[in-house]
């Protein structure tokens, strides 16, 4: 990664002792720090509304910071580190309560600010009015949105209104972690960078599209939020919609952050809308059961929550189309769910059989799979068939050609959350979602909505791979790993 140094800069993370901050964003900083990104020049102040512990939080966040790096932390460099953090208590949204803030940042006029909103979305809007009336945004400030961004189509307008009387729509950072995933970008890299790929990537070659994003863990302790909001809100709306947008866009023709983003709004824009006839065949809803997950007994759902009325989806599949000349009648299957066998998350293209079967004898289908396994272990594998060895006519087994990423670069996978932070910091907004996009991925979304209540909720054993395979698409077979 280059080591290119960042400008002084002031972190102002809202929500900073909450769960994300301690685990995700600090922890990211702190990866850079080591790597010599950020100059000596910065502050990461930590907003609580309740606390003003430094000395605890410090304490608590060296674990979480620990559990992210690979070697062992040296102390200096850990002392070094945290010097640069503060945590300050802001009980309420004021501008009285935001003096004392007010005052930190005047101290360093010429150094940029970054408002990261580690919050929920309804806090967004008075926030932004108070920075505002505080006179607190300039014109180096950037304010970076954690999702989810409202709550249907209406909500996230009036979020994105309420942030535009503030900021510009080029001070904006949406963020969508999977974005700043290694291996999601390099969905780009194997489209746009190999030949051989991007001529047969559309529907004349390709018979369906599968993402599944399989997660092992349950709501964990986020019952609160998790229940209102649920897995196709939570995982479609973005991250599963984002990947879909990078299989399925057409090449852009520059890296520019709206070239790239146009492109992505018009898949979003084409995706074929749910009525409330085709919705019951093409979506799948369920929720998880007791079950067992590598030798550990789990509860349910209903037992994570202790809230035993919730119809709270916590699986989802999804059958779509995206109504284009590239991907005509191709269906782009779509899954997530929580408590499944194995935590992975992939892209598979199926390409269609051969035209022409000049061995009639093949027990298998001639055809192709591409897998874009995104994690845990990044690898991309080509399923072809290939000859057994041997005499007596030609008999075949699918074999696959592995490029692990691991074996391949010696690099340290870096954490999502640490290339974001340093797009943001340079201002490069390619892999942050635009307003009209998320508007775009809503509209969709709220239609399968407008019918979620009526589907059936289908209960599945914690430690499989969810309710999928039974109802949806029979023709379709999933695949898992
Ligand atoms: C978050 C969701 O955005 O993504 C979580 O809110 C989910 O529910 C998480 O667990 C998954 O992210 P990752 O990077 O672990 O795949």
């Amino acid at each position: 990664m280059s080591t290119r140094q960042i400008k002084p800069f002031n972190a102002i993370i809202f929500g900073g002792d909450g769960d994300l901050s301690k685990r995700k964003i600090i922890p990211a900083f702190f990866n850079r720090f080591i790597d010599c990104q950020l100059n000596m020049s910065f502050k990461i102040i930590c907003v609580s509304r309740k606390s003003d512990d430094e000395a605890a939080f410090k304490k608590e966040l060296m674990t979480f910071i620990a559990a992210s790096v690979d070697n062992e932390i040296q102390p200096d460099k850990q002392n070094e580190f945290l010097a640069h953090v503060e945590l300050l208590k802001i009980p309420e949204t004021t501008v009285k309560d935001y003096s004392q803030l007010a005052k930190i940042l005047r101290s360093q006029s010429e150094w940029q600010r970054v408002f990261y909103l580690s919050v929920p979305s309804t806090a967004f809007g008075e926030i932004c009015k108070t920075l505002k009336a505080s006179s607190l945004i300039n014109h180096m400030s950037k304010v970076v949105l954690e999702k989810p961004l409202g709550n249907s189509l209406k909500s996230s307008k009036e979020i994105n209104a309420t942030i535009s009387k503030a900021f510009k729509e080029k001070q904006v950072f949406r963020i969508d972690h999977y974005l700043g995933k290694e291996t999601v970008q390099n969905i780009m890299v194997l489209r746009f960078a190999n030949h051989l790929f991007e001529r047969a990537w559309n529907a004349e070659n390709i018979e369906s599209v599968q993402i599944t994003v399989a997660e092992r863990l349950g709501v964990e302790k986020r019952a609160g939020y998790y229940d209102k909001t649920g897995a196709l809100l939570d995982m479609v709306q973005n991250h599963l919609l984002q990947i879909l947008c990078l299989v399925a866009m057409e090449p852009p023709s520059n890296l520019k952050p709206d070239t790239v983003r146009n492109e992505k709004l018009k898949v979003l824009e084409s995706l074929r809308f749910f009525t409330k006839n085709n919705v019951q065949n093409n979506v799948v809803k369920g929720q998880y059961t007791r079950g067992t997950i590598d030798e550990d007994k789990v509860n349910s759902y209903l037992e994570d929550i202790e809230e035993y009325n919730s119809e709270t989806e916590t699986f989802v599949a999804i059958k779509t189309y995206i109504d284009n000349w590239r991907w005509k009648n191709t269906p782009f299957y779509l899954r997530t769910g929580k408590r499944m066998k194995k935590r992975y998350s992939d892209v598979v293209i199926n390409f269609k059989t051969m035209p022409h079967n000049i061995f009639p004898d093949s027990k298998h289908p001639l055809k192709n799979k591409l897998i874009i396994r995104l994690q845990p272990e990044e690898r991309i594998e080509l399923v072809q068939l290939s000859k057994i060895p041997g005499p007596g006519g030609y008999r075949f087994k699918p074999i696959s050609l592995k490029l692990d990423f691991v074996d391949s670069f010696n690099e340290r996978m870096p954490d999502a959350y640490e290339r974001l932070i340093i797009d943001i910091l340079r201002g490069n907004q390619t892999l942050f979602m635009r307003h009209d996009e998320l508007e775009a991925a809503w509209k969709w979304i709220e239609s399968i909505k407008a019918v979620w209540k009526e589907l059936p909720l289908n209960l599945y054993e914690s430690g499989t791979w969810g309710p999928g395979d039974q109802v949806l698409d029979k023709a379709h077979k999933w695949q898992t790993n």
